[in-house]
């Protein structure tokens, strides 16, 4: 796909097909998060596959069902500051739709819960899989899903000083 097209298209996903993501593609997720930038390079970061725990870490989000019925659960865990996480995480979800993927951060309403279960502080949990009802990308340029997106215009975000 290509780059301002994933960038454009993107939604975030929550209803998911009971269809599993082939390994090929949850490595590349894994990776596109791996060689994102991070403060100083420190990479405070680990990204635990959530498997076994799904159903236990889903009632620690605020929107259970984005994780119980995900085909792929990924915690970033760790040391990472806020603007790092956002980075690995935009990195993850564009590489997953790229591959055609969905996706949708998680809020976590239970720190302590997702610390124990995900083995060290979580900072985001991130929820993948494919449409339940997909939509064609290709059936938009990226100026018109850009132009459809539900964001507040440029002319409301930018200013010049
Ligand atoms: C930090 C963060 C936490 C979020 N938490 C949730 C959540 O708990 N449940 C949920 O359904 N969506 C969550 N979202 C997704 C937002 O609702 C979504 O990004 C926003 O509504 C835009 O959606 P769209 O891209 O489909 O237009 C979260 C997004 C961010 C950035």
């Amino acid at each position: 796909m290509e780059t301002w097209l994933a960038i454009a298209s993107k939604r975030d996903l929550r209803d998911y097909a009971d269809t599993a993501i082939p390994p090929d593609v949850e490595t590349r997720i894994l990776d596109a998060g791996r060689v994102s930038g991070s403060s100083r390079n420190t990479q405070k970061w680990e990204f635990v596959v959530v498997e076994q725990a799904k159903q236990e870490l889903s009632r620690a989000v605020y929107a259970p069902d984005n994780v119980a019925t995900a085909a792929l659960v990924i915690a970033i865990v760790g040391d990472a500051a806020g603007f790092d996480v956002g980075r690995a995480s935009q990195n993850m979800m564009l590489a997953a739709w790229d591959e055609g993927v969905g996706s949708c951060p998680n809020g976590i309403a239970d720190a302590e819960e997702a610390a124990r279960i995900c083995g060290g502080e979580v900072k985001m949990i991130l929820s993948f899989g494919y449409a339940a009802k997909p939509r064609d990308v290709n059936a938009r340029s990226a100026d018109e899903w850009s132009a459809r997106a539900k964001r507040a215009p440029l002319d409301e975000l930018v200013r010049r000083a």
